[in-house]
C-alpha cells in the first residue's frame, strides 16, 4: 500500500477567470492531448491557492466559470476526474503544516517564483504569508493524491522540486509514506501579444484574445496585429503563426497558413491574406467555444454532477493519505 501511486497524471488550474487563447494553447491543449492518447488525468480547481491574492467570494464564482470553460474546450468529464480543492481543505491544510516543518523559511524565500514575484509585483511588507507557503500547499495537493506525473509549465518546475524535496525529507524521517512525483514538462509556447511586444496577457487587453471576446472585437484586434516586412520572420509573426495553426479546426486552413508564409518568405506581399486567415480561424474558434459553453452552463446540474463525482474520488484519496501520514507520524 505504501509508496504506491494513485493518480497517473495530475494538475491544478487557477480559477482566475478570463482565459485567453494563449492559456488554451499553452495549458489546456496539452491536457486534451493526453486524453487523446488514452491517459485520463485528474484535474482540480485550485481555489485555495487563489486565496493568496483573491477574496473568497470571487474564487467561488470563478470555480464554476473555469470548470465551464474547461468542459467547453473539450475536457471530457467521463474521462477526467475534476474536483475542487477546497472540498479537501482541512486535509490539505493539515498536511501543509506537517510538511512545512521540513522546509526552512530561508529555503522558501529562495524559491525562484517567490523571488520573482517579490521583484516584480509583490513586496515583503504587503504580500500575505500564504505566498510564502504556496509551494508547500502545492506539494500537499500532489502528495495527497499520490500523483505520479504532474504536467507543468516552466514556471512551475521549481514548485515540483519543492514537492519532491518534501516527500524525500518526510519519508526519511517517518518511513516511506509518499511516492515521489515527477514533473512532466510541457513545452512552453511563446505566444506574444498581437502587438508583438511581451507575452499575451490580461494586462495588455488590446493584444490579447480572451475566450469571452465577442467575434467583432476579436477580429478588430487581429486586424491591428503586427506583421512583418516581406521576406522577414519576426518573433511577433512567428507567434501569430503558432496562434493561427493552433486554433485551426481544419487541415485546409493549416495548409493555407503554410502556403501564405512560404510566399511571404519568398518576398510576396501576403500579410493581408494572413490576417484574413487568422481572423477566420479566431472567429470559428470563439464561436464554437462560446456556443458549447452556453449549452454547458444552461444544462441544469451538469457542472455540479461532474464535480460531485470528482470530489468523491479526491476525498477518498485524501482520507487514505492522511491516515497513512498520521499513523507514520504519531506512532
Ligand atoms: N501553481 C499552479 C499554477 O499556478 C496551480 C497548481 C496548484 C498546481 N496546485 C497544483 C499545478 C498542483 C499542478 C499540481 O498554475
Amino acid at each position: 500500500m505504501k509508496k504506491a501511486y494513485k493518480v497517473k497524471v495530475f494538475t491544478g488550474i487557477r480559477p482566475s477567470g478570463d482565459l485567453t487563447v494563449a492559456n488554451y494553447l499553452g495549458a489546456i491543449e496539452p491536457i486534451l492531448n493526453l486524453l487523446k492518447k488514452g491517459i485520463e488525468p485528474m484535474v482540480f480547481v485550485a481555489d485555495l491557492h487563489a486565496l493568496t491574492d483573491k477574496e473568497p467570494s470571487l474564487t467561488k464564482k470563478f470555480t464554476r466559470e473555469v470548470v465551464a470553460d474547461y468542459l467547453a474546450l473539450g475536457l471530457d468529464p467521463q474521462k477526467t476526474t475534476i474536483f475542487v480543492q477546497s472540498v479537501i481543505g482541512p486535509q490539505l491544510f493539515t498536511l501543509m503544516s506537517y510538511l512545512a516543518r521540513h522546509i526552512t523559511v530561508a529555503e522558501l524565500l529562495r524559491v525562484p517564483t517567490l523571488k520573482d514575484k517579490l521583484r516584480k509585483n509583490a513586496r515583503e511588507e504587503t504580500a500575505n504569508s500564504l505566498l510564502l507557503l504556496y509551494p508547500v500547499l502545492m506539494a500537499s495537493d500532489i502528495l495527497m493524491q499520490r500523483a505520479e506525473q504532474v504536467p507543468v509549465g516552466e514556471d512551475q518546475v521549481a514548485h515540483l522540486e519543492v514537492t519532491r524535496l518534501l516527500a524525500k525529507r518526510f519519508n526519511e524521517k517517518y518511513g516511506n509514506v509518499f511516492p515521489t512525483p515527477k514533473a512532466y514538462q510541457v513545452k512552453s509556447l511563446r505566444i506574444l501579444s498581437l502587438k508583438g511586444k511581451g507575452k499575451m496577457s490580461k494586462s495588455v487587453p488590446e493584444g490579447t484574445i480572451f475566450l469571452t471576446d465577442d467575434v467583432e472585437s476579436a477580429v478588430k484586434k487581429v486586424k491591428g496585429a503586427i506583421t512583418a516586412l516581406e521576406g522577414k520572420m519576426t518573433e511577433g509573426l512567428e507567434s501569430n503563426i503558432i496562434l493561427a495553426k493552433g486554433l485551426c479546426k481544419s487541415e485546409d486552413d493549416q495548409a493555407r497558413v503554410d502556403i501564405i508564409i512560404a510566399e511571404h518568405m519568398a518576398g510576396k506581399k501576403v500579410m493581408g491574406e494572413f490576417k484574413k486567415v487568422l481572423a477566420k480561424v479566431v472567429t470559428e474558434f470563439l464561436t464554437d467555444f462560446q456556443e458549447r459553453r452556453k449549452k454547458i452552463v444552461q444544462e441544469t446540474g451538469l457542472i455540479e454532477s461532474v464535480l460531485d463525482k470528482g470530489n468523491k474520488v479526491a476525498i477518498k484519496n485524501a482520507n487514505e493519505t492522511m491516515a497513512l501520514v498520521e499513523s507514520a507520524m504519531f506512532k
